[in-house]
């Protein structure tokens, strides 16, 4: 599969995503390119809306969902809840919606159920809805500030059958360009990857599956989703086109998209809002790796191919899911002598294998991304460098690119069906630290993870899955954000790491595989002189 984007030739588009990779590692004494000074008080509006659409406001109401977080993974246990305004309303909230306001002194600022580099937010999410009871067949922006709908296309009316929802996800690359420069393309696609984990996970508390489209093209969903719009983007920051996930409410697999956008002009509502009067800087490299490994329409993907066959997972936690879920924080330090048990850390492990339960049911393709990982202090593990291939071909080729001195040792204790492997002894605090632009939290945690991309041969073959193998990564950090909550640790993603640093120390060289993301997990030490505020409080008097 090649790509077949109108202008670009595969060839020419997998040589622009590799050297837009290249030229945005960071290495010890020279990051990627970036604004050299920041205006604090210049930043973009966190919140894109469309000015003078029709707007719904949702209603909150997850809290009622009564569902334990072990059982999101026994997909039979959770009640199906039917599809209307307020279940889709609950989607929302417990996956791109706004979960508190934060405040100390004088500034306040907004989290979300989903992580974000630099609590930027560069994703939007939209819906298409056929015959959703409480919501006219169109598209629509879900605007996380307010928790409401802005309708943005209206599609003549259907004759009445089965109910339809897909949500749709876009990018606003300047967002993180703002503060990250060129390095920002690679921050927006895990943070796709985490707001797809983030809604797989919600939909699991409403018993609902996703599907993620794997046919449909880059141009084909950016027209659906009205991002080809010029006159209603004039002067505003553009959206890439990202994913596009189908519901199915049922266990069913979602029906192959029958919508289409609207060509009829009078069908659209809203202008976008201008994110930033004043930019100062221009990243034009980000546009070219954008253009570069946009997706071409594919074949439909009949199966995922040979999935091991783990046993069921172990573990879990009987806290409430949607607890959990809303209280899912990043760590801003951690106690550097907290330990870990060592049954919760193979219940991480065993969640971010890929099986055909939350959430790797949404994923079609062979797992792609390992996670190396830098053991510092689990209860009965020898301190050290592990690895745990995903899949059953991985473990021959990384042994094979990675230092030939590496043991490979089975791992006393561990499941038998987790392939985990210890490839080092070591103390691995300091070197873990160094890797990660010297972020302590690295060091602190009870264990970081490299997480590895079979990389060059998959972008070459199709440039369009170097975004994919991001999103892989971001999911992966999406499951240990949730699991390190079950487990009452926490956990932070890294998007800052020396790339070339981290490859040198497993003897990777080339492009065979890359660090595409790194991740720690540790006890956290909260900063009690921050406030916490209701994320909606004039919803939840209502
Ligand atoms: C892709 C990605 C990269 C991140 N990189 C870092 C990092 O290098 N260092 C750090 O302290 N936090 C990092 N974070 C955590 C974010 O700063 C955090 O998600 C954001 O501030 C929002 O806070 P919350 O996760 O508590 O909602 C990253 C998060 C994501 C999703």
């Amino acid at each position: 599969m090649s790509a077949s984007q109108p202008g670009l030739d595969g060839e020419t588009a997998a040589e622009q995503v590799l050297a837009y990779h290249a030229r945005t590692r960071h290495a010890l004494g020279r990051y990627a390119a970036g604004p050299e000074t920041l205006d604090w008080s210049a930043q973009p509006d966190p919140f894109r809306e469309f000015c003078g659409a029709p707007r719904i406001d949702l209603p909150l109401g997850a809290r009622r969902l009564a569902v334990r977080f072990a059982d999101l993974y026994r997909a039979d246990t959770v009640p199906v809840q039917a599809l209307c305004l307020d279940t889709v309303a609950m989607l929302m909230e417990l996956s791109l919606a706004i979960s508190a306001w934060k405040v100390f002194g004088p500034d306040r600022w907004a989290v979300r159920c989903n992580p974000s580099s630099g609590n930027l937010h560069p994703t939007e999410a939209y819906l298409i809805c056929r015959n959703v009871p409480g919501l006219a067949d169109g598209v629509y922006h879900y605007l996380a500030r307010s928790h409401s709908l802005e309708q943005r296309c209206r599609y003549p009316r259907a004759l009445p059958a089965q109910a339809e929802l897909r949500v749709g996800l876009s990018s606003i690359a300047w967002r993180e360009a703002w503060k990250y420069g060129e390095r920002a393309f690679r921050y927006c696609q895990l943070d796709t990857g985490h707001a797809l984990g983030a809604l797989r996970y919600a939909a699991a508390c409403l018993g609902w599956t996703l599907t993620l489209d794997a046919d449909c093209g880059s141009a084909q969903l950016t027209h659906w989703l009205g991002l080809d719009r010029e006159a209603d983007y004039r002067g505003a920051e553009r959206e890439h086109a990202e994913l596009l996930l189908g519901v199915a409410a049922g266990g069913a697999r979602a029906a192959t998209l029958s919508s289409h956008a609207s060509d009829d002009p009078n069908a659209w509502f809203g202008q976008a809002n201008l994110l930033d009067p004043q930019p100062m800087y221009r990243w034009p490299v980000i546009d070219e790796v954008a253009r570069a490994s946009r997706k071409p329409p594919t074949a439909p993907v009949v199966d995922v191919g040979p999935i091991p066959t783990y046993a069921p997972r172990i573990g879990g936690s009987d806290a409430g899911a949607v607890d959990l879920i809303l209280s899912r924080r990043s760590a801003q330090r951690f106690d550097g002598a907290g330990i870990q048990s060592r049954e919760s850390f193979f219940c991480m492990l065993d969640a971010l294998l890929p099986r055909r339960t939350t959430p790797w049911d949404v994923w079609h393709h062979e797992a792609h991304v390992h996670p190396v990982l830098f053991v510092h202090r689990v209860d009965g593990l020898t301190p050290g460098l592990y690895v745990l291939p995903r899949s059953t071909s991985a473990g021959d080729s990384l042994r094979a690119a990675m230092r030939p001195e590496f043991r490979w040792a089975p791992v006393p204790g561990c499941p038998g069906h987790l392939p985990l492997f210890l490839l080092a002894e070591a103390h691995a605090g300091k070197v873990a630290r160094m890797i990660s632009c010297h972020q302590a939290i690295a060091a602190d945690c009870t264990f970081a993870a490299a997480l590895l991309a079979d990389f060059d041969d998959v972008v070459q073959s199709a440039p369009w899955r170097y975004r994919q193998l991001h999103w892989e990564a971001g999911l992966l950090g999406q499951v240990l954000y949730l699991e390190a909550e079950a487990a009452g640790l926490r956990g932070t993603g890294i998007g800052c790491f020396f790339d070339d640093a981290c490859h040198e120390l497993l003897g990777l060289s080339g492009f065979g595989f890359r660090s595409l993301y790194h991740f720690t997990v540790g006890l956290p030490l909260v900063d009690e002189r921050i406030l916490s505020l209701p994320p909606y409080p004039a919803l939840e008097s209502a």
